[in-house]
């Protein structure tokens, strides 16, 4: 794990959209095109913020949702909704946005941004990522899955969850981790020692850059 602190939330916003654009740039210049698939929660937004001013050939990259509440798209807790506010605008606005959620009873088809050139993913203090939630009936299921996309309960009353699927977070060609305060940071730390199905977040840890600011 390639672990990089900041010294406020400020500069790990801005450092993270940095290393975001770089392997986007990267990606886009070995391949013609590049995929983005991003976090929803409360941490990104400062960071979508800082991409969506950012000036890159947007129209060559597809942008999609790590994982997706199941909640209507307007809904206060969906993850579509935050990155309609603050991504898919100004001039990130060009990208092609790839929804993740269920059209007439089935999961849509992500081939065309797979596998994924930059993920960007956030991670709870139980060590979840994406919505691979220890603990849930899923979780053997999730972790091995032979689709991109798999429907997942998740903890205590929240609502079920569509996200990627273990396989997809670990073919990723770049991938970043985006955390703040210390609670998070002592969880990543304990995350090393555990499996990946105690501490989903372990499914991507050796090849990720984590990006942590108290
Ligand atoms: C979601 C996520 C999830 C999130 C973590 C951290 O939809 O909930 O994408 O994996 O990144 O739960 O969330 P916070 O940033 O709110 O702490």
């Amino acid at each position: 794990m390639n672990l990089i602190e900041y010294l406020d939330r400020d500069a790990l916003m801005i450092g993270t959209a940095e290393a975001v654009i770089r392997d986007l740039e990267a990606s886009i210049s070995d391949n013609e095109r590049a995929s983005l698939a991003v976090p929803g929660g409360t941490t990104p937004g400062p960071v979508f913020d800082q991409l969506a001013r950012t000036d890159l050939a947007w129209e060559k990259v597809s942008i999609l949702l790590g994982d997706e509440r199941q909640v209507p798209a307007a809904h206060e807790r969906s993850n579509e909704r935050l990155l309609r506010e603050r991504l898919l605008i100004e001039r990130a606005s060009k990208a092609t946005y790839l929804s993740i959620r269920e059209e007439e009873g089935a999961l849509p088809n992500i081939a065309s941004a797979l596998p994924i050139s930059v993920l960007l993913l956030g991670m709870g203090a139980d060590m979840h990522t994406a919505s691979i939630f220890p603990g849930t009936k899923t979780i053997d299921l999730v972790l091995e899955a032979q689709t991109p996309l798999m429907k997942v309960d998740a903890p205590d009353g929240l609502e079920p969850r569509i996200t990627l699927t273990g396989p997809v977070l670990k073919n990723a060609r770049h991938c970043h981790v985006l955390i703040t305060g210390d609670e998070k940071r002592a969880a990543l730390t304990n995350a090393m020692e555990l499996t990946e199905r105690v501490a989903p977040i372990r499914t991507v840890l050796d090849t990720a850059t984590v990006h942590w600011a108290a």
